[in-house]
């Protein structure tokens, strides 16, 4: 039977940075409201010419080099993003695809927002389980930027932009496989945190009236306790049903919303700070994205070694959920 293996990892930040005293020239807000709410200092913001598409590419160029695996052998390219070049289509997938110069490859965008990383690895690894895939880009990009109202300072102190790739391929080696994967979603929490307007769903003439019809809107404090609640259980649920202790994580990779929501998560869990993965404070939240570029970080700070066993754990718009216990397994160690 082949297995589904985490072969690399690649991430993409702009340079342009938003700090908390940027946000506060343009909000009723403070470096010190922001840090003490959320622990974020800063985020990064694309250059207006700059797209999902331009920052996936880059961050699974970099995923491709790592993994040692030709492009030419590439044969799907899976991309998770709520802020797609073209809302309709192509998809940005698609787009990334042609940037690397990678063609006859299946290639798609899913939508389940911060939870969409989580949602394309465990696509990966049905494909590859399944044998209808060998090698699979999978993506997580963003630019929120351009989908935030710079106006409401509940929402725009959260979110920034960037990307973060990986290679799954297949195995025959069980020791590197994948484990498992969680995923799930619960339409009645729609509303905590949405984009109302742009879709199918909204009427032609609020799209006339309003510049902002696309821009997110959050329920802010309802949505924390959804999220810490939920990603608890994630985790809980996963390790139970794979007979692994906690203790057995060495990197527990949780989507970089609120560093609040972390901490709360971390401690139910009993999980120690050397096991937490952190990045909110220079990122903010990159929605899908956020999980990759966190394992990027602890790979590019030497953190990150063969064989060691990551949980991920995501929540998001939709309401989406997600978890994965994802052994790291480079072909080149
Ligand atoms: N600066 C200063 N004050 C702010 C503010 C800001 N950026 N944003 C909100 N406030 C104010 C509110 O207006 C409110 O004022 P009031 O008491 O006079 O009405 C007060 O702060 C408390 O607002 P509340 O929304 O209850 O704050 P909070 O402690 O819940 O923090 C968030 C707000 C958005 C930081 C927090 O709710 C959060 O992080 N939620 C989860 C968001 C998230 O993770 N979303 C993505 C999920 S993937």
């Amino acid at each position: 039977m082949a297995y589904a293996a985490f072969r690399s990892i690649g991430a993409y930040a702009p340079s342009k940075i938003l700090s908390n005293e940027d946000l506060a020239k343009m909000v009723d807000t403070s470096d010190e409201w922001i840090t003490k709410r959320t622990g974020i200092k800063e985020r990064r913001i694309a250059e207006d010419g700059e797209f999902t598409s331009d920052m996936g590419a880059k961050a699974a160029q970099i995923a491709l080099e790592r993994s040692g695996i030709d492009k030419s052998k590439i044969d799907m390219i899976i991309c998770a993003t709520i802020s797609p070049d073209y809302f309709c289509m192509p998809s940005t997938a698609a787009i990334i695809s042609t940037k690397l110069g990678i063609s006859n490859a299946t290639a798609f965008d899913i939508s389940a927002a911060c939870t969409g990383f989580v949602y394309v690895l465990s696509i990966a690894k049905a494909f590859i389980e399944s044998g209808m895939k060998k090698n699979i880009l999978v993506i997580g990009a963003e630019k929120l930027s351009a989908i935030t109202d710079y106006t409401d300072r509940g929402t725009c102190i959260l979110f920034g932009d960037g990307a973060g790739a990986a290679v799954v391929s297949a195995t025959e080696d069980k020791n590197e496989a994948i484990i498992d994967v969680h995923t799930g979603a619960d339409g009645t929490f729609a509303d905590l945190l949405m984009s109302p307007n742009g879709g199918s769903g909204s009427a032609h003439d609020t799209l006339e009236q309003e510049a902002t019809s696309c821009f997110m809107q959050m329920k802010g404090n309802e949505t924390f306790k959804v999220a810490v609640k939920t990603l608890t259980k994630d985790v809980v649920d996963i390790l139970r049903d794979n007979s692994i202790d906690s203790s057995e994580i060495k990197h527990f990779v949780p989507h970089q919303a609120n560093l609040r929501i972390i901490k709360a998560v971390g401690e139910a869990l009993g999980m120690s700070d050397e096991q937490v993965v952190l990045t909110v404070e220079k990122y903010g939240n990159t929605s899908g994205a956020s999980i990759p570029m966190a394992i990027n970080d602890i790979y590019e700070s030497g953190r990150l070694q063969a064989g060691e066993l990551m949980l991920l754990d995501a929540f998001g718009g939709g309401l989406t959920w997600g978890s994965a216990l994802v052994p790291f397994a480079p072909l080149q160690k």
